[in-house]
């Protein structure tokens, strides 16, 4: 038997919820076709112009397929074809959909044996081969839809929030942000008075979701720990971010690591402004870029 998964990109961190909020975009999706083998082992085609391996090993999906076998021993194994439509590098969670489609793909062929917990946990393995750390902001949001709160990993804790209908404005300019760079410069220490700040902003904007407050979703959007850190790889940002908010974005900030940056807006009108605002900025500085306008 054979099935074919959609596994949307993702929004991690959702600016002030570093590595516990994300939310899932209903495009760009990768599509993946698996099926099972009855020997144990595992074959991968890239259908893309990314190079990405083939080495199951040293292939997200692949990580994945391979710790899932292990846990069912026997003589099965999978084939599969991936269509990536998500850039790898772009921070909108392209390795964390290659992981959540294959974990996802596999519990279904093998009749559902899995809990939901444990196809999360399946694709973070996928995850930690592609970033050197698990966290599961692109992974369950990519499983659930939707917006997910992630509120540990050990042991995992994931919940799904209700969001109001958004729209997402995504630009992903040519540079190479790389995850384990960018988590790498972060400080490990944090001032008491920060902390006060980015916890009233977490509340604010789960609070915010909940109760269909798109003013508190607009206030909470702020993150003083992480973005003052990372904001500097990525040139321009301070501008997209300030004209984006001047032409009627709720607010938003770097998508995940980066380099894309995200802005949410009320309408599909505002979030094309918003788009155009973004467009103007790189142009003017002369690098490359790809947008989206979705929805969540
Ligand atoms: N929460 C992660 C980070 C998402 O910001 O590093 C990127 O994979």
């Amino acid at each position: 038997s054979k099935i074919k998964v959609f596994a949307p990109g993702t929004v991690a961190n959702l600016v002030c919820g570093f590595d516990i909020l994300g939310l899932a975009l209903n495009e760009p999706s990768d599509i993946m076709e698996v099926s099972l083998l009855d020997e144990p082992k595992v074959i991968i085609h890239n259908r893309d112009e990314y190079n990405l391996p083939t080495d199951p090993e040293k292939n997200v999906a692949g990580v994945v397929f391979l710790s899932i076998m292990e846990k069912i021993g026997g003589n099965t194994g999978f084939e599969v074809t991936i269509e990536k439509h998500i850039k790898p590098g772009s921070g909108i969670g392209s390795s964390a959909a290659s992981a959540a489609g294959a974990a996802v793909a596999a519990n279904h062929l093998l009749g559902n044996i899995f809990s939901t917990d444990e196809v999360i946990q399946f694709a973070m393995n996928g995850e930690k081969l592609a970033s050197g750390v698990k966290h599961a902001d692109n992974i369950a949001p990519c499983i659930l839809g939707g917006v997910s709160l992630i509120r540990s990993i050990h042991p995992l804790d994931v919940t799904s929030i209700p969001c109001p209908e958004l729209f997402v404005t995504v630009i992903h300019p040519q540079i190479e942000v790389r995850t384990s760079d960018a988590r790498q410069i972060l400080r490990q220490q944090v001032q008491l008075k920060d902390a006060i700040r980015q916890w009233g902003n977490i509340a604010g904007l789960v609070a915010g979701f909940c109760k269909n407050d798109l003013d508190l979703i607009g206030r909470s959007l702020e993150d003083v720990i992480i973005e003052p850190v990372r904001s500097i790889l990525i040139p321009g940002f301070d501008e997209v971010k300030a004209n984006c908010k001047a032409a009627g974005a709720l607010g938003g900030g770097i998508s995940g690591s980066g380099p894309s940056i995200f802005m949410l807006s009320r309408d599909e009108a505002a979030a094309k402004k918003v788009e155009a605002e973004m467009k103007k900025v790189y142009d003017k500085i002369g690098i490359a870029y790809h947008t989206y306008v979705t929805t969540v």
